[in-house]
């Protein structure tokens, strides 16, 4: 029986990757589009196109994730994975100590970043549920973690993973009686332009992110608990 997926800000980076990996494992893939300039997802779905679907999808617009999830629902009842990983980095060096702080930023940030997930979980529950697998992977980062902040700035990115990081634990506890379960990630230090500019210096190409990732979604059964795992790309634990 055909698997359904659905990853969010799939234009580059970790989630065109994961879409990649996805469709080499049969599964059907919606795609979430944000920018429509930049070519990479339209080129994978050429090569792909019985596979994946391009869906328009802007996690912070309460309109453009209902028709994204309608189209969805529209082509399967099922859905087994839905992969969260739209975001935005922001400012990130404002402080406290700073004369002005620009809040209308943070509150951006954690529109997309921190309450786009639950906008497309919330959506989508309902596939999920009735779904085999039942998975929600949420592409989080250290960032989010209180136990391990050492940062001095970041407030919107950051409060914003937090954010995502309860979002996960509430939607987790509440699900998973029904089988439901959720996954947070931190997925390592990646080459991308989260940050504005390409960030060369990362660790990790987009591509060996997802490879690594892809190896604990797919083996979400061992991870379920009382409370999601919150793991790096390598499986290891991280802090709330
Ligand atoms: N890079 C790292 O070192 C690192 C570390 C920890 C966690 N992460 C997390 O990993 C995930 C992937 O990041 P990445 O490094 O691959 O960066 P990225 O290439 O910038 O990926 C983020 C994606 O989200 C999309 N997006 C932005 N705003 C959106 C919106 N309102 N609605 C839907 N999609 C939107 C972007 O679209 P456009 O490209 O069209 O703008 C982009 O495709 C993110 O959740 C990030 O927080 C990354």
């Amino acid at each position: 029986m055909t698997k359904y997926a659905v990853v969010t800000g799939a234009d580059r980076g970790v989630g065109l990757a994961l879409v990649r990996e996805f469709v080499e494992r049969g599964f059907h893939v919606f795609a979430g589009q944000y920018m429509p300039h930049q070519g990479q997802l339209e080129a994978l779905q050429v090569q792909f196109p019985n596979q994946i679907e391009v869906v328009q999808l802007n996690v912070a617009d309460d309109a453009s994730v209902q028709a994204a999830a309608k189209y969805v629902m529209s082509k399967t009842d099922k859905l087994d994975m839905l992969v969260n990983n739209a975001a935005i980095l922001g400012k990130i060096d404002d402080s406290i100590l700073d004369e002005e702080m620009d809040f209308d930023q943070i509150l951006q940030v954690i529109n997309v970043t921190g309450l786009g997930a639950l906008r497309v979980t919330h959506a989508l529950i309902k596939p999920i549920l009735n779904s085999e697998h039942k998975l929600v992977a949420n592409i989080s980062s250290e960032a989010g973690s209180i136990g391990q902040c050492y940062r001095t700035g970041w407030y919107g990115y950051a409060m914003a993973k937090a954010a995502l990081n309860m979002h996960a634990v509430t939607t987790h506890n509440c699900i998973q009686e029904q089988g439901g379960q959720v996954m947070n990630f931190h997925p390592g230090w990646v080459k991308s332009y989260l940050s504005g500019t390409y960030t060369d210096r990362a660790t990790l190409t987009p591509e060996q992110s997802a490879a690594d990732l892809i190896k604990l979604i797919m083996d979400h059964k061992n991870y379920v608990g009382d409370k999601p795992a919150y793991i790096d790309n390598e499986g290891h634990t991280q802090l709330w």
